[in-house]
């Protein structure tokens, strides 16, 4: 049975969450989604030698012809080059319309595969197996996938839904500290701006989830896939203001990963930043109490994350950077913000006055 529903009539799908659930049950989850015809197996250089093998011999079970395509690891894989050399791959392959893809890795795979999926042949159907913190707590789901410009980040894209989500923590024991640390500050992030009982549960099991002990991954992931699939299912296409609370952090996270490149940071990190400015940015502008400003700055900090910008950035630059976002109305740059920990909003008030000197205090 699967343990939940991303509500979206027709283009609704479950997920499936349980420890060891890639060997245990991808076979019949994917048999039953995905089309008969052939399935471009899309993974990177770290995920595929670990997990690669046993995602195929599952796809095989049910008779599917498994097309491999594997790219490199890290953020750059996210580019029109990289999409290119995809879509060549499934054409050289021979997949056609009755084909279908399955995106096996991290966030970077996850949107990658499933921007060629949605693009290829105007559309094939696509699965995710996450196997990043980051891309089983939140990218996974939601059908946001996409490749970077070189001037922002995601900014060429689609929303395209998965016809299924499988997601296996224990994968999360191969994943390196750091990007298991990165993957933290969008629980993080879930927590702050939905659930405050959440917030809490994750300082109180801080400890193990560090250790990741299998069943506090197994709730802190399923608590946040919940979150997300109500989310994604009342406000599919970010109309309402709903979904884009998910971007707490992201305003200021997106410049710093622009600005810094791939190298500077890794996604989480850049939102860990940005979710303390904006935390500080609300304590000024939009009553969020001091005292609660300090606990999430308390959490990421005590998970190892960055809370403050490194040296090497230059506000005015960062600014300039975020009068592109995606959130923003004409000129204005709207922030999510939160009001209390469990409660945010996306504003569009926010005095310039506030901003650039805000960034400044941020810089370490
Ligand atoms: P990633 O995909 O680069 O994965 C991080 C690293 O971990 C990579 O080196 C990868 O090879 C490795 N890895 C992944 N799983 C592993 C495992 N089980 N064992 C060993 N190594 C493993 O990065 P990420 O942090 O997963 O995702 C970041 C990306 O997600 C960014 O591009 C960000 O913009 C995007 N994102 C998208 C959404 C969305 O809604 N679509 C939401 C948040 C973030
Ligand atoms: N990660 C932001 C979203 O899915 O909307």
């Amino acid at each position: 049975m699967p343990d939940l529903n991303v509500h979206l009539g027709d283009r609704g799908y479950d997920i499936r969450l349980a420890w060891r659930a890639l060997d245990e049950e991808f076979a019949r989850f994917a048999s039953v989604r995905l089309p008969a015809g052939k399935t471009a197996l899309l993974s990177d250089a770290n995920v595929s030698p670990l997990y690669g093998d046993a995602a195929q011999a599952a796809l095989e079970a049910s008779g599917r012809e498994v097309h491999r395509v594997t790219v490199p690891a890290g953020e750059g894989s996210k580019s029109f080059e990289r999409l290119e050399g995809v879509l060549g791959e499934l054409l050289h392959g021979r997949l056609d319309r009755s084909a279908s893809l399955v995106a096996l890795g991290g966030g970077v795979v996850g949107d990658l595969g499933g921007f060629a999926a949605a693009v290829f042949m105007r559309g094939i159907p696509f699965l995710m197996a996450p196997t990043s913190l980051l891309a089983q707590v939140d990218s996974s789901v939601g059908g946001k996938v996409a490749v970077n410009h070189p001037r922002a980040k995601n900014l060429v894209g689609l929303f395209r839904q998965p016809v299924g989500v499988l997601v296996d923590p224990a994968t999360l024991v191969t994943l390196p500290g750091e990007e298991f640390t990165s993957g933290l500050a969008e629980a993080v992030k879930t927590a702050v701006i939905l659930d405050g009982a959440l917030f809490s549960w994750i300082e109180d099991h801080a400890g193990g989830i560090r250790s990741k002990t299998p069943d506090d991954l197994v709730h802190l992931i399923r608590r946040c896939l919940e979150i997300k699939a109500a989310v994604v299912a009342e406000d599919e296409r970010e109309r309402t203001g709903r979904r884009s609370l998910l971007n707490l952090g992201h305003t200021l996270g997106h410049a710093l990963e622009t600005a810094g490149g791939p190298s500077r940071f890794r996604h989480g990190e850049a939102v860990a930043v940005g979710m303390v400015f904006a935390s500080r940015l609300a304590v000024e502008t939009a009553g969020f109490p001091p005292a609660e400003a300090a606990r999430v700055e308390a959490l990421l900090d005590a998970f190892g994350l960055p809370v403050r910008i490194p040296e090497g950035f230059e506000p005015g630059t960062l600014l300039e950077i975020m009068r592109a976002d995606k959130k923003n109305l004409g000129e204005t740059i709207r922030f999510v913000l939160p009001r209390s920990i469990g409660e945010a909003e996306l504003r569009g008030d926010v005095p310039e006055s506030a901003i650039l000197p805000g960034i400044e205090k941020m810089m370490a």
